[in-house]
């Protein structure tokens, strides 16, 4: 069954925000805090290893219970069954959206056209795990005798940030296989990444759920021409391995049937790691590391699904995210890891959230008259300190912000973590209550100031404080652990669809630029533009050919 489509502004409790909005628009936290000694429990939770405490958000209780109403009047409950149960809820696409089905139990039965998807789903696992196994012990060989060493995923998008992040932020639970990913069509990045690869030990897994995609199938024939140079046409079958759901493109690429590790078109590219697109990661980690990660994920999606909302982690996170999105105005969201293991983390946040949510035609096919999908940018904590805390701490925009820390650090050193974390800790205070001019005066007084240079620096070190942040503390960054952190913003970003009357699951806005670049890649070859472009693009054009 179809999504229920309703645009959230002509809700009757839309207007009831909006009220209630222009009572809360100007308080400050220090005050919500003052007035209300039991917030911080009131506004928190605490679920599994997970303890989510959003009281430091600009809202009281009343506004969470009419955020609630909001998703019900928006049908969300439904929705959550559709989603989970394969409807064909990308209905532009004529797709269901199942990647829960990719982390579900066995015994699960879950049907997309009268088909169970998860025995399929399992089968896919076996394989996985089979091959992993093997290359990680050393049985799997190499054309050549010698066990492999090293692993390319070659892939873009869906099919390179995903995993990419995954082995970074499990790097601790790594094994000996050294792990690279390739993606840009930039010749640089393959070039660089393949130099100094040893041929005979190293596997390449082309990543492509469509296998049509201009960068990887570009890189894919210049590695695998790089690979030849030195390899015969036979070794192939060794040394490369293929993920996609188009079985005959893949052969005709000249990779063996057996090499292919299959997906589904009901499962989209920015969240297809939990699938054979995750393979890279199975073999950097290990397959029990790669089941405990997609465990904390069904471990997450069960939360989600039965949890009531007033409990439930990424329902509230969503709907902090309309709140300011849709009332506040703010523009902008960040996400900021206390782990430089989540390096990579909120890049690959951005396809996952803006890629399903930069969407202005709602699910009627109007344009909409409100704000949706925001952009999504951070850096891990202490670095984005040193570099863009100033804007959010003194800039005029308003940035809510998720602070993800953790309780114990990986490698055990108690000083540093204490560091790492005090300034977690800290940052989320110094944010909220902000410093004010009392504060900054008997501060410069005490420093021995004359009056008149007090009287100057004052305006310049007032912090206002009341910036909106939500800390995510976690007890250990494991595998698991990480599963539940990217489900929870998986389900996020669906919530947020719902409540924006809009279709999460296509990206038909990646397509225009592709068409174009393809047009422009012949004309620069046969020197044909003269005439086809605007002004602007034909001088590029003519630069580049003189150069
Ligand atoms: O960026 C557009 C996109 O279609 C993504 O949605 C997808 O993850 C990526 O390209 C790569 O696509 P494919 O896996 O088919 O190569």
């Amino acid at each position: 069954m179809a999504l229920a489509r309703k645009n959230p502004t002509m809700t009757k409790t839309w207007s009831k925000l909006q009220a209630h909005f222009s009572e809360i628009e100007q308080q400050h936290l220090r005050t919500l805090f003052s007035e209300n000694l039991n917030r911080a429990n009131e506004l928190s939770l605490a679920w599994d290893d997970f303890y989510v405490d959003f009281s430091k958000n600009r809202m009281t209780s009343q506004t969470l219970d009419l955020l609630i109403d909001l998703a019900e009047e928006l049908n969300l409950k439904e929705a959550i069954s559709k989603y989970f149960q394969g409807d064909i809820i990308n209905e532009t696409e004529g797709r269901a959206v199942l990647h829960t089905a990719l982390r579900a139990d066995k015994s699960l039965e879950v049907f997309v056209n009268s088909e169970n998807v998860i025995p399929g789903v399992y089968a896919v696992r076996d394989k996985m795990k089979t091959f992993s196994d093997a290359v990680i012990s050393g049985s799997h060989k190499g054309h050549t005798g010698k066990a492999i060493t090293d692993i390319v995923n070659i892939g873009i998008g869906g099919s390179d940030l995903g995993p990419s992040m995954v082995v970074e932020a499990l790097t601790f639970y790594k094994n000996h296989l050294n792990t690279y990913f390739v993606s840009n069509v930039d010749g640089d990045h393959y070039y660089e990444t393949i130099k100094d690869l040893n041929p005979e030990t190293t596997l390449f897994i082309i990543v492509s759920k469509t296998f049509t995609t201009q960068e990887t199938l570009s890189n894919a024939i210049s590695i695998r021409e790089w690979f030849l140079k030195s390899m015969p046409k036979e070794s192939v079958a060794k040394h490369f391995v293929a993920v996609s759901t188009n079985v005959e493109k893949v052969k005709a690429f000249g990779i063996d049937e057996n090499n292919i590790f299959s997906m589904r078109d009901w499962v989209g590219g920015r969240f297809s790691l939990w699938g054979a697109v995750g393979l890279s990661i199975s073999l950097s980690v290990g397959f029990n590391n790669f089941e405990s990660l997609l465990n904390g994920a069904k471990k997450m999606d069960n939360h989600f699904k039965s949890s009531n909302f007033e409990e439930n982690i990424p329902v509230i996170l969503a709907l902090l995210s309309v709140w300011y999105n849709n009332f506040f105005n703010a523009e902008s969201q960040a996400v900021i890891p206390y782990t430089q293991y989540l390096n990579q983390f909120t890049t690959y946040l951005q396809q996952g959230i803006m890629e399903s949510n930069g969407k202005s035609v709602d699910r009627d096919g109007n344009r909409v008259n409100y704000e949706t999908g925001n952009l999504i940018w951070g850096e891990p904590g202490t670095n984005s300190q040193h570099a863009f805390f100033q804007l959010i701490h003194q800039g005029t925009k308003l940035i809510p912000a998720d602070f993800i820390g953790f309780k114990s650090s990986l490698n055990g050193n108690k000083d540093h973590h204490d560091k790492l974390m005090s300034n977690y800790f800290a940052q989320t205070e110094a944010l909220m209550n902000g410093k004010t001019k009392d504060e900054v005066l008997s501060e410069l007084q005490n420093s021995g100031l004359s009056a008149s240079k007090i009287d100057r620096l004052v305006p310049f070190k007032i912090f206002e404080g009341n910036k909106p942040t939500t800390s995510i503390l976690i007890d250990k960054l494991t595998p698991e652990s990480l599963g539940k952190i990217i489900a929870m913003y998986e389900h996020k970003i669906f919530v947020e669809g719902i409540i924006w009357n809009i279709y999460s699951y296509d990206q038909f806005g990646v397509e225009l630029g592709k068409q174009l670049a393809k047009s422009i890649l012949s004309e620069l070859e046969t020197g044909d533009f003269i005439n086809k472009h605007d002004s602007s693009t034909e001088n590029l054009l003519k630069q580049y050919k003189n150069q």
